[in-house]
């Protein structure tokens, strides 16, 4: 069922790729549906040009025949599609479930737009019932840690802080080889002091709270396909 609504949404997002276009393209099972169906399209002959937010991008995008390129020969992209874990109602996300936060937010900012696919169950009130990714540099990871643990509480945010582990059973270890604490919150009841409070521990590299990033979310439920518009304002 949440496969069929992530190609629903998927399929949505295709509807706004103009020929020519830059895209950022997302990472996570609703990303690569969509990257899927922009394969596709391309073998059809629509021309567009891709920076991928993780490896794993990457080598899906390679095998369809996307081509690619980088935010150094393409610093300004027109539109990035990505999914999301959690949703607000203010378009405001937590990413990361996935590892790559840090390449996602990076293209995402590069981009003029940014476009969120998702299935209804993303839609939360209040983030922060999904974990959220905190990629950190590996060395000093404990001192790091206790600082997010002491930072976030005095944002708001008290609960569990867990180093992620990868299959292997050894820390996971991020497509820009560093770490991730994944942060039991439960509820982030004001995102902009927390994102604040993890930007000043030097440790911390990024931090999956997407803020002001999303333009567009395409949420797909059981009865249809809703399209939610943010209000930045400003311009
Ligand atoms: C990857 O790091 C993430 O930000 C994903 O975009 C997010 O976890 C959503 O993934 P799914 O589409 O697989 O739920």
């Amino acid at each position: 069922m949440k496969d069929a609504l992530k190609l629903k949404a998927a399929e949505k997002a295709l509807e706004f790729v103009e020929p020519g276009m830059k895209l950022g393209l997302g990472t996570g099972s609703t990303a690569s549906k969509f990257i899927d169906l922009l394969g596709a399209k391309v073998k059809e002959g629509l021309d567009i040009i891709g920076v991928p937010t993780s490896e794993a991008t990457r080598a899906q995008a390679t095998a369809l025949g996307i081509r690619l390129t980088t935010l150094d020969d393409d610093p300004i992209l027109d539109l990035t599609i990505d999914g999301a874990d959690e949703i607000d109602d203010t378009l405001r996300l937590i990413k990361g479930g996935g590892g790559a936060l840090l390449r996602e937010k990076i293209v995402a900012a590069a981009s003029e737009r940014m476009i969120v696919i998702a299935d209804s169950s993303k839609r939360v009130p209040v983030l922060g019932a999904y974990p959220l990714p905190v990629e950190v540099v590996r060395f000093g990871v404990t001192a790091t840690r206790n600082m997010i643990e002491m930072l976030a509480a005095d944002a708001g945010c008290t609960g569990h802080i867990q180093l992620r582990m990868g299959y292997d059973g050894q820390p996971f270890v991020t497509d820009g080889g560093n770490y991730i604490f994944d942060c039991a919150f439960g509820r982030i009841e004001d995102p902009d002091a927390l994102d604040e409070a993890l930007k000043l521990i030097p440790g911390v590299v990024e931090n999956g709270l997407f803020l002001g990033l999303a333009d567009i979310a395409i949420v797909a439920g059981p009865d249809g396909v809703e399209i939610l518009e943010a209000e930045y304002g400003g311009d």
